[in-house]
């Protein structure tokens, strides 16, 4: 049995607070889904207009066994430079971030996550997420289109989370796979269930000119665990 991991007080408080609000969301979200179900208009590969719109101010946050699988993968490899396409309120970023700040608490230096967010109102929700937790220090969130805000991540990369909508999954790693050092992991969530709407991104991790080598992981919908061979 797992024990549920304790990142501090104020954000332990605070990731309570935003699952709650998170799974306040899910009936909404089953009911808007079966809807365009319905009329045969739910494209995951182009999430048109209103998806988008109706997607503007949901959390859809990583699942929490999923987000503590991160710090783990994170503690692990030691990782100082983070990279995370996709940070809505900041659910998962703070995870990461908690994992910089006790990789640099156990072995002293610096560390960063560097996060992106297209929505105004998810970034000015992520900001306030992120000074409540005291996390500031470890984070630069970069308000934007992942395709310019990612375009220069610096490097090495130890860590990329991939959790993002579909469409913009490979735009995102193939901005920062030439940054990712030898035995960096790669997390994307979701690749069992949409695994169709997945297509391109396989095409580029399975190409060999890329030095990936990938497994997906029996998480809720699949992980994909993607690791930097050479
Ligand atoms: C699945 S959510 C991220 C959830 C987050 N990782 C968490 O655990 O709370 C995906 C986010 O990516 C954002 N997004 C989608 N397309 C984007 C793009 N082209 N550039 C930047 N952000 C984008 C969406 O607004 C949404 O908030």
């Amino acid at each position: 049995m797992n024990k549920q991991l304790n990142l501090g007080p104020p954000i332990d408080e605070l990731l309570d607070r935003l699952y709650a609000q998170h799974a306040s969301q899910s009936e909404a979200m089953e009911s808007y889904y079966t809807t365009r179900a319905k009329e045969s208009s739910l494209d995951w590969n182009t999430m048109d207009a209103r998806m988008n719109e109706f997607l503007s101010d949901k959390l859809v946050a990583l699942d929490r066994n999923k987000a503590e699988f991160c710090y783990q993968v994170c503690r692990s490899l030691r990782a100082r430079r983070i990279v995370e396409a996709g940070t809505s309120f900041g659910v998962s970023t703070l995870f990461l971030a908690a994992a910089v700040r006790d990789n640099v608490g156990a072995a002293g230096g610096k560390g960063i996550v560097v996060a992106t967010e297209h929505e105004p109102n998810k970034v000015k929700a992520a900001r306030a997420n992120f000074a409540e937790a005291g996390l500031v220090q470890f984070i630069e969130l970069r308000e934007g289109d992942l395709r310019q805000t990612l375009a220069d991540v610096g490097g090495p990369v130890d860590f990329m989370l991939v959790d993002i909508w579909t469409p913009m999954a490979r735009p995102a790693l193939e901005l920062v796979a030439h940054r990712l050092r030898e035995g960096a992991v790669v997390i994307c969530d979701n690749t069992e269930q949409f695994r169709y709407a997945y297509n391109d991104y396989f095409a580029f991790v399975n190409d060999p000119a890329n030095k990936l080598r990938t497994m997906t992981l029996p998480f809720e919908g699949g992980l994909e665990f993607t690791v930097r061979c050479g």
